[in-house]
């Protein structure tokens, strides 16, 4: 299975979603890559810590990759149960030779303007993409949700998508959680953390994204 993390936006949270779901994934046992064609290297960066602070956990073994991926994601999922695919915030060969090749498209976004703002261009993309791939499976997924009850930014967020069917949403929402910056550098998931409700919701997340497979 080939899981690839999109979005034409930067900072809306693809690496935290990659490492945490390749964490969980890992705590479920199953085999996991994570393929790192962004140039930043958040991913790679998090692998290196992982071994280095927190050898505890079981390691999870990545690539650096850059240009066209398909080969090196197809052959690789012939050995992985999931291969994880990270690409930069922007529209880039990477990006369109992974979702080309992928079974599922995770498009993390915030409910906030200027990550609903690109969804017009994004979903040209996309419809793109099902051209060459109509096997993919797309699923926007909200993340650095405000935690504050009165807040109404996701309801209003999820009533934008509700007009883009081909963006179809996970249940599940990440929440803006400290824990997910308190792992980054020390190479863990939140569910190798104290954070319960951080470690729920990738929980969910990820029983979604199987079952999405
Ligand atoms: N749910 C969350 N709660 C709190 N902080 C978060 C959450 N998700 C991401 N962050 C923080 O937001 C920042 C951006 O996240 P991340 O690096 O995952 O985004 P990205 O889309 O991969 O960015 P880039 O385009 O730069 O690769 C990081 O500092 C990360 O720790
Ligand atoms: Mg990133």
């Amino acid at each position: 299975m080939i899981v690839t993390t999109g979005s034409l936006k930067g900072g809306v949270g693809k690496s935290t979603v990659t490492v945490n779901v390749a964490a969980e994934l890992r705590r479920l046992g199953h085999k996991v890559i994570v393929v790192d064609a962004d140039p930043i290297a958040t991913t790679s960066r998090w692998i290196g810590d992982r071994e280095e602070r927190s050898p505890e956990h079981a390691l999870v073994p990545g690539i650096q990759k850059r240009g066209n991926l398909r080969h090196t994601l197809l052959e690789l999922d012939s050995t992985y149960d999931y291969v994880l695919v990270d690409v930069g915030g922007y529209d880039s060969p990477e990006m369109r030779t992974a979702a080309t090749t992928s079974d599922q498209l995770i498009v993390p976004m915030k409910p906030s303007p200027p990550d609903l703002d690109i969804l017009p261009e994004f979903v040209d993309l996309i419809n793109q993409f099902l051209d060459f791939n109509p096997e993919l499976s797309v699923r926007g997924l909200f993340t650095q949700a405000p935690t504050h009850a009165t807040s109404r930014k996701l309801g209003d967020a999820k009533s934008i998508l509700a007009d883009y069917p081909e963006l179809p949403l996970f249940d599940t929402t990440l929440y803006q959680r400290a824990a997910y910056m308190d792992v980054m550098p020390l190479g863990r998931g939140v569910v190798e953390w104290n954070s319960s409700k951080a470690k729920a919701e990738v929980q969910v997340l990820v029983q979604e994204m199987i079952a999405n497979g």
